[in-house]
């Protein structure tokens, strides 16, 4: 049976199907309504330990837990062992699991030598780990690449460090860091990567459908398996892959569910950033939401222009209704 509770640390998880943390995307809203659909764990965005350390409002923001299902993750980035351990010590206070980000690729992260850049400094990488472990009140799990590039796979190495300084899980994406998001996941360098420590091992990259879960577990015996971008304006999928594990036939969702929750999606963000911030950061998720139906792209034109929810919400009833 694929589908299992999650043991990570001293904290269990409901089950193994998690939501990986993405910036601009994972916000308490979202993560809201993948809890709704049996997400096991769902992670904040990456939060700059910097920005934790000198105070930074909206740093703090993204911390925000607010009626959130428990257990809940938070995930750190940076590179200083001073700020990373102050970081830890910090969201360890507020949620049950803090993750480092070991695999960003974004240039102005890894210009700071942070994200994806600590792979190719594995002495410094593993002060900060450690640093991160010693301040934290909670299990501390960490986010890798398979390397940074195609000439430094190090994951295996970095997984047994990892797990040398106590780090309790290792989420592992199967591209380097110069692949960024192009060409296909490798899922050999998971299983290697399972093969070579006994602390769990989750893994990720290019999971899209709930057939592609079972091979994940079926072609690396992780122990969870973590969906990033088929969940954005698919927050079903996790209901779907949990179902199909369990040889449970799948429940149709209905555009009437649908609508529903993107009306209750729009709420949560509303309550969350104002009506006037929620609009335009609805606006990338109900790109996601009506992709594929429809007219979705003359509507997804319209629905970019309209700045209120009032304007917003018959948009989206009418269109629904339509379909
Ligand atoms: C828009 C976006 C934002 C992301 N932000 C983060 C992040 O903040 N922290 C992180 O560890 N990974 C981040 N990622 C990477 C994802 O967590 C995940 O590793 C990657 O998308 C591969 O999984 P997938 O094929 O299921 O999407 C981001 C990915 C996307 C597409």
């Amino acid at each position: 049976m694929y589908l299992k509770k999650l043991k990570i640390g001293n904290v269990e998880l409901k089950n193994n199907i998690l939501l990986a943390p993405m910036a601009g995307i994972t916000d308490l809203p979202f993560r809201r309504i993948c809890e709704k659909y049996g997400a096991g764990l769902t992670c904040t965005e990456m939060v700059s330990s910097k920005g934790l350390f000198y105070n930074d409002s909206k740093t703090n923001l993204l911390l925000n837990i607010e009626d959130e299902q428990r257990p809940v993750a938070a995930q750190i980035f940076g590179s200083d062992i001073e700020t990373m351990g102050f970081a830890s010590e910090y969201v360890s206070n507020i949620v049950d699991i803090v993750d480092v980000n070991m695999g960003c690729p974004a240039p102005k992260i890894v210009k700071n030598g942070d994200g994806s850049k600590l792979l190719t400094n594995l002495e410094l990488l593993e002060k900060v780990a450690e640093a991160v472990v010693k301040k934290s009140k909670v299990p501390v799990t960490v986010k890798i690449r398979k390397g940074f590039d195609s000439s430094s796979i190090v994951a295996v190495e970095v997984a047994k460090i990892l797990e040398k300084v106590g780090v309790s899980a290792i989420t592992i994406h199967g591209r380097t860091r110069a692949e960024f998001y192009s060409g296909q996941a490798d899922w050999q360098i998971i299983k290697k990567v399972k093969e070579a420590v006994k602390i769990p091992v989750i893994g990720n990259g290019d999971i899209k459908s709930k057939e592609d879960a079972k091979r994940m577990f079926e072609e690396t015996n992780v122990d969870g398996i973590m969906i990033g971008r088929a969940a954005i304006g698919n927050p079903f999928i996790f209901e779907e892959i949990i179902n199909y594990l369990q040889g449970k036939e799948q429940r149709i969702i209905t555009n009437e569910e649908k609508l529903q929750i993107i009306l209750e999606h729009i709420e949560l963000e509303i309550k969350e950033k104002g009506e006037n911030i929620a609009i335009k950061e609805m606006r990338k998720h109900l790109a996601y939401y009506i992709r594929g139906l429809k007219d979705a792209s003359a509507t997804r034109e319209k629905i970019n222009r309209i700045e209120s929810k009032d304007e917003l919400f018959e948009c989206l009833k009418a269109y629904f209704e339509n379909i």
